[in-house]
């Protein structure tokens, strides 16, 4: 079924191999099972520059920060997985969300995130799940308009969490994933 309320779905890590795309991935599997549209970006493909109000002067919003702004427009959920680094948010989710917050021409930055509903998720190798930055995630979504659920998954130990076979190996965390992303997509569909 194709939603008329898309998902946009995250992770604040550019890695190759990184647990949180991973789980961005798996959240987005679990938002189209339950009937929502939900779109992955990897941050990798969108490398920006460290914001810099010199250069936001001199050149504008980068291209791929402009690129990254149509998609936000064109979505109504977002779905971020948040990795830790020294208990808070990592540089490149708080570089590409302060980017995004930057008005562009009519439009006011943070008009792309208003009233729009979030989750946040997080995996860690760690035995806490990296569950530190989600306040933090948290918060700064809410700084900047969103509605966030209370929902949330953490996820530790993330070397192991997931079998080959792409599932989670504790099915109760693949259940929290589910209940996590159903609310975000009937929460769109009831404020629709
Ligand atoms: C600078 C730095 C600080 C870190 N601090 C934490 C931390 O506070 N808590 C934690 O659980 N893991 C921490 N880690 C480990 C990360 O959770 C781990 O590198 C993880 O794989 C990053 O997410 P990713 O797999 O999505 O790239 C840190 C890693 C780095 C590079």
């Amino acid at each position: 079924m194709t939603s008329t309320h898309p998902i946009l779905v995250f992770a604040g890590s550019a890695r190759t191999g990184s647990f949180n795309k991973g789980l961005a991935r798996l959240a987005a599997d679990s938002i189209r099972r339950q009937g929502g549209d939900a779109t992955f970006v990897d941050l990798r493909d969108y490398p920006i520059p460290l914001y810099d109000g010199g250069l936001e002067k001199e050149s504008g919003i980068p291209e791929n920060a402009r690129a990254l702004k149509k998609l936000l427009a064109a979505h109504q959920g977002l779905a971020i997985a948040s990795p830790e680094y020294n208990g808070f948010i990592t540089p490149l989710l708080k570089n590409t969300l302060d980017w995004l917050s930057r008005p562009d021409g009519d439009e006011d930055g943070l008009g792309l995130f208003r009233d729009k509903v979030a989750i946040v998720l997080s995996a860690s190798p760690g035995g806490f799940g990296g569950i530190r930055s989600l306040g933090l995630a948290r918060q700064l979504l809410l700084n900047l308009g969103m509605i966030v659920l209370p929902n949330q998954v953490v996820v530790p130990r993330a070397g192991q969490a997931v079998t080959d076979s792409g599932e989670f190996a504790d099915k109760g965390m693949g259940e929290r994933l589910d209940t996590a992303c159903g609310a975000l997509v009937r929460t769109l569909a009831r404020i629709a």
